[in-house]
């Protein structure tokens, strides 16, 4: 089931939803999935921190796409901020092995932007409001991953019916992929209906076989709904979206007076966001393992709508069975009945 769109002929996928990229819970699985169902699948780069194991994911991958009738592709997320301490090696890799979409987050995109035009490939920013995307169009990149209220992750603050078509306003020709709150075919309709050209999901592909985190994680998904979703700055520093756990209630959301202190200090905030970007990778790293009391699970609203655990190839047919389901009921309505 093809549908066309400006993101679809861009990335070469047949259908337009990205895998969205997960800290700690993509891995090689998914992104082998995602291409076999036509869509794109992405990684952040930061997962795969060992000497080598980055390149021989990508090798993997490569080798994957060449050999297989693959419909789909894949795609790597830099975090292109100061605290992430791999970013220039991992970009040098991912230049060397030719990686064909990348998907920019927090900081300036310039660096990826020149070096993956040098070979063709494509460049989307994630973007939370238009004068951010201002600075990623003059750098030239080709596209925006509008991230909006209830995504999972560090979620946007306005909502997507919003932020979508202000993007739009501003750049008529610039490719724009939602990201948050999305976990069903009407969801994609109604993303393409403000002017998405492509919807990137995340928390609803966590719950599926292939994820590389623990059960109580996914049935967590699955049980959870989206009153139990929390905003917590004990992570990264950033606001972060997670699922209100006991573990999570007790150490409290907001950072206390000193955090607060040291992270916007002068002088220590660099050294301390870096300090807390690690406590709260070690605090996910630590609830994605076999369940515990300690447990920290990230994961955006959509989580209402989540109701089983399923492989990948079947969650994408049916997103792409309601899509197309969704989009025929709408062609049916007449004015009268829209009115009725
Ligand atoms: C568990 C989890 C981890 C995430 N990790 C990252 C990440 O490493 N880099 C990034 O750019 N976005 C990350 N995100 C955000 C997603 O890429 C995407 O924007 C978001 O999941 C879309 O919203 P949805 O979860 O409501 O579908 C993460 C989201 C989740 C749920």
């Amino acid at each position: 089931m093809k549908l066309t769109t400006k993101v679809t002929e861009l990335l070469d996928i047949e259908f337009p939803i990205i895998m969205a990229p997960m800290f700690l819970v993509s891995n090689e699985a998914m992104m082998r999935s995602a291409m076999d169902s036509g869509i794109m699948g992405c990684f952040p780069s930061l997962n795969y921190r060992n000497e080598g194991e980055f390149e021989g994911i990508l090798d993997n991958l490569n080798k994957y796409k060449k050999e297989n009738n693959v419909t789909g592709n894949y795609g790597v997320n830099l975090i292109v901020q100061k605290s992430n301490p791999l970013f220039v090696k991992h970009l040098q890799v991912c230049i060397d092995k030719k990686v064909p979409f990348y998907i920019t987050s927090l900081g300036s995109p310039a660096e990826v932007i020149e070096k993956a035009h040098s070979y063709g490939a494509k460049v989307f920013c994630d973007v939370t409001n238009v004068e951010h995307a201002q600075k990623c169009y003059d750098l030239g990149c080709d596209g925006f991953i509008a991230v909006g209220q209830g995504a999972g992750g560090h979620a946007g603050p306005f909502p997507l019916q919003l932020l979508v078509p202000s993007l739009k306003k501003q750049f008529p020709n610039m490719p724009v992929v939602s990201a948050g709150s999305v976990a069903t075919g009407e969801g994609i309709v109604s993303m393409l209906a403000v002017g998405a050209e492509g919807v990137s999901i995340g928390t609803r592909y966590i719950a599926c076989p292939e994820a590389g985190v623990n059960d109580a994680y996914k049935n967590a998904i699955v049980d959870a709904k989206m009153k139990d979703i929390v905003m917590t700055d004990k992570i990264s520093g950033t606001p972060c979206t997670i699922i209100n756990t006991p573990y999570a209630k007790k150490i409290g959301y907001k950072q206390n007076w000193l955090e607060k202190k040291l992270s916007t200090n002068k002088r220590t905030k660099k050294y301390f966001k870096l300090l807390i970007a690690f406590r709260g990778m070690k605090r996910l790293e630590k609830s994605i393992k076999p369940a515990g009391y300690d447990t920290l699970w990230c994961a955006g609203q959509s989580v209402e709508m989540i109701d089983e655990i399923m492989p990948i190839k079947q969650i994408t047919e049916k997103f792409k069975t309601e899509t197309f389901e969704t989009l025929a009921k709408l062609k049916r309505f007449s004015a009268k009945e829209v009115l009725a």
